[in-house]
């Protein structure tokens, strides 16, 4: 953490120098190809005016935004009587006020959503009626709030094991299979314009993705609205393999419905494959030996990450990806110093902690630019 802090508060004194740089590359939003909408996640401070530095890159390079946290249950709806909205207006005004498409994300999810939610009467679980209602009430008061503001919800997020079942969640639990339906459902009749999107992590993974484009294809059927399935893409600079990348859009764009790829950053740290599920002390060890570039990221790995990130940009351009969202603006803020190792020096963003422009600003632009499809 110490030299994090180092790191962070040396960045603050460049802030004054790298702004006063003027942007090297054209603004990704103008190279774009028509069609794909590219974009950021962006955090409270941001969406507040809090962080210059961030909107001014925001403001020039994207035409899309999604709120990282603001709008998810816990933040907007925390007690079953108590609605606080209030960062989550500012976010909607920050995107409509800079012409953006303003993203919702999430309305249904197991994670970042309050205890109540999920609790039955004393003694009891959670019944079928209660969650439908509650699930229902959320979906109305958020989206109806934002009814014509907010152009499109993540609806469900996550519903997904990666063998394709249906994830074991309380929501599974308490009103059975057709409660992604039912959150569908209710996130049309709300707001009947907005596009409505399934998104999950890990659909490169062909039993994954084929059960998202199954669980999709059967909502259509029954004649439920479904925009796009968002690939997150949190994904390692050097896995999952191209190849994959490839399979899964191109199998998702021939289902009929538009690939998105909604949380995209690229870990630089060495991944070790028990870091998902680790304990705290196992946690320590990990990061002592994957926290490997404490003090910058070395030329060579820059290089490498602008490669990757070119690479997968022409995969979103061959396979017609309707979005792409980076899960965050600068290396300052990126949620990976903390996930799934806490404590670490991260770099998977197109700007550096001071704000600066990386090489694979540069090479994204450069394949936008030229419309490259490999
Ligand atoms: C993350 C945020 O970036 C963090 O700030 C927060 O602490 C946890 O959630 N998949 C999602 C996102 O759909 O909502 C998550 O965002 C990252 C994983």
């Amino acid at each position: 953490m110490q030299v994090r802090q180092t790191l962070i508060s040396s960045a603050g004194l460049l802030l004054c120098a790298a702004a006063s740089v003027a942007a090297e590359t054209p603004a990704l939003k103008t190279v774009a190809p028509k069609g794909l909408r590219i974009g950021a996640a962006i955090n409270r401070t941001q969406s507040s005016g809090g962080d210059p530095q961030a909107v001014a890159i925001v403001t020039r390079e994207f035409n899309t935004v999604t709120a990282e946290n603001d709008l998810k249950w816990e933040r907007v709806h925390p007690g079953p009587d108590r609605f606080d909205f209030a960062p989550a207006d500012r976010y909607v005004e920050f995107g409509q006020k800079n012409g953006m498409f303003v993203v919702g994300h999430v309305l249904l999810w197991h994670q970042q959503t309050p205890a109540w939610v999920f609790a039955g009467e004393v003694g009891k679980k959670l019944d079928r009626d209660t969650a439908l209602g509650r699930l229902k009430t959320h979906i109305d008061s958020v989206v109806g709030r934002y009814k014509g503001r907010i152009g499109g919800w993540d609806v469900v997020n996550e519903a997904l094991e990666e063998d394709g079942t249906l994830r074991k969640t309380p929501w599974l639990e308490a009103i059975g299979e057709d409660y992604v339906a039912k959150a569908f459902e209710f996130a049309r009749a709300a707001d009947p314009e907005a596009e409505l999107y399934y998104n999950d992590y890990n659909l490169w993974k062909p039993a994954k993705r084929d059960a998202a484009i199954r669980l999709v294809q059967g909502l259509k059927a029954k004649g439920l609205r479904v925009d796009g399935i968002g690939e997150q893409a949190h994904w390692g600079i050097d896995d999952p393999p191209l190849e994959a990348i490839d399979a899964a859009l191109a199998a998702i764009r021939a289902s009929g419905t538009t690939p998105l790829i909604t949380e995209l950053d690229m870990d630089v740290l060495p991944r070790d494959p028990d870091q998902w599920g680790a304990d705290l002390a196992k946690k320590a060890k990990i990061r002592a030996a994957t926290n490997v570039y404490p003090d910058g990221l070395p030329p060579a790995v820059q290089e490498r990450l602008a490669r990757r990130y070119a690479d997968c940009f022409a995969l979103f351009l061959k396979h017609g990806a309707g979005r792409v969202t980076f899960w965050g603006v600068t290396d300052a803020t990126t949620w990976l110093h903390d996930f799934p190792i806490p404590g670490r020096v991260n770099y998977p963003l197109l700007w550096d902690h001071a704000g600066r422009e990386k090489p694979a600003l540069a090479a994204v632009a450069e394949v936008l630019r030229n419309n490259v499809r490999r």
